[in-house]
């Protein structure tokens, strides 16, 4: 078989990949190792950037995330007692939609499929070649059977365990890397949200935050150790955590119920350098992973596939190189400030090792001068809507 862009993995950054330059008239196949519904099954963070949801809708994906999403303004943090709004859209012009991670991936799946574009599922032993040359090649097993991709290029996007970035030679490739010292402790509920937006709270007894999916399915998070397992944690012990850790009108307010999904993510910061290989990009986790804080992940694999795009875009109708070429150095300028950005409300929300006495004071300082400077409040609502693309 021959295609012209071999994409690796259908997580959001290579099914929205392959959209868009299907859009363009670029040809492509996607190879995923996991069957639709495992993929469909991992439940990740849930909350869209205008910029992500305008791509969604520039590959005619983003009806149902207009209809069903929810469009918030401001976030609340929690310190000190008490509650603090941060109002985005009057900071910035600009809003957030509340959306998972796995709708999104849905309706990418269906657009794929009502476009008649293959996606293999399934395929083993995926394993890109010769991406250094100009005739690069992705081989792999369906069934039993040996298959060979000939192609132009090869895109990685198969997140943080694939086998792209495992693939290039140590010496081309640097990375960075930050692991914290804590866990996320994650359920979902069949419960209406505690509060109409999403509540990120500091408290001496660690992070937590309440988010949602819709005005019944609620999500909700609490900083736990490293260690734990989820059988230490019953919903009934999960739901007097959390009570512990917010104020009494959101505590008065929390409807508790049977936790539908639970489990713990550990936080990473990580970052590879370049990302791009010869005639193999990496995009998304396959590059970079953010701690949750913030929500950056799928909005960051969707700003690198979008410059991705538009790379391969000029290449096919001009052949020039140049969008090729710039490729690496502009997806990491954003990808960057994100990780800077994940990594700082990472910082002042949670409980390290070192957070007493100093610690805890300078992060109540920190907290008290966002919600208090219209400057800071500025900064830290364009950070969390998105920086332009
Ligand atoms: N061969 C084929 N597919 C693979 C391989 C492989 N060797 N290894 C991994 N994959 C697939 C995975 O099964 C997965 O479906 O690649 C896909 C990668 O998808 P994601 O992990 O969702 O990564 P990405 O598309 O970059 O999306 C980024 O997802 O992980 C979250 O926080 C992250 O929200 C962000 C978003
Ligand atoms: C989520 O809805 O899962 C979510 C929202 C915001 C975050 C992290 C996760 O910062």
């Amino acid at each position: 078989m021959r295609t012209k862009v071999a994409i690796i993995g259908a997580g959001p950054a290579g099914l929205l990949l392959g959209q868009l330059l299907h859009k363009s008239g670029i040809d492509n196949v996607i190879l995923e190792r996991q069957t639709p519904d495992y993929v469909l099954g991992r439940i990740r963070a849930g909350l869209l950037e205008e910029g992500t949801v305008a791509l969604l809708d520039e590959v005619g994906a983003g009806a149902r995330a207009h209809r069903e999403g929810l469009v918030h303004h401001g976030v609340e943090l929690a310190f000190g007692g008490a509650r603090h709004r941060i109002d985005m859209k009057a900071a910035t012009g600009k809003t957030v939609m509340i959306y998972g991670q796995t709708e999104v991936t849905l309706d990418l799946m269906n657009a794929r499929r009502a476009a008649g574009l293959t996606a293999v599922y399934e395929a083993a032993d995926v394993q890109p070649h010769d991406f250094d040359t100009d005739h690069p090649r992705v081989t792999y097993a369906k069934d039993g059977v040996t298959h060979e991709i000939a192609c132009d290029f090869i895109a990685g996007c198969d997140g943080f365990h694939g086998v792209s970035r495992a693939s290039v030679k140590p010496s081309a490739i640097e990375t960075f890397e930050r692991v914290y010292p804590f866990g996320w402790l994650g359920i979902l509920s069949e419960t209406p949200p505690v509060s109409q937006e999403l509540i990120y709270t500091n408290h001496a007894r660690g992070f937590s935050l309440c988010t949602m999916r819709s005005m019944h399915r609620s999500r909700y998070y609490l900083q736990c150790p490293l260690d734990d397992h989820i059988d230490q944690w019953p919903d009934e012990r999960f739901w007097d955590e959390l009570k512990r850790r917010l104020d009494q009108k959101a505590v008065d307010n929390l409807v508790a119920g049977p936790s539908i999904e639970k489990s713990i993510a550990p936080l990473r910061s990580f970052v590879t350098e370049p990302m791009r290989f010869g005639r193999m990009f990496l995009a998304g986790d396959a590059a970079h992973i953010v701690p949750p804080t913030g929500a950056k992940g799928l909005n960051l694999a969707a700003s690198d596939v979008h410059y991705l795009a538009a790379a391969l875009r000029e290449y096919y109708a001009g052949k020039s190189s140049a969008g090729i070429d710039g490729y690496s150095a502009k997806a990491l300028a954003r990808v960057w400030k994100a990780v800077r950005f994940s990594w700082w409300m990472t910082s002042i929300l949670h409980r390290f090792p070192d957070t007493e006495g100093f610690g805890a004071r300078i992060q109540l300082a920190e907290l008290d001068y966002l919600v208090n400077s219209k400057a800071a409040t500025a900064s830290l609502s364009e950070n969390y809507v998105g920086l332009p693309y």
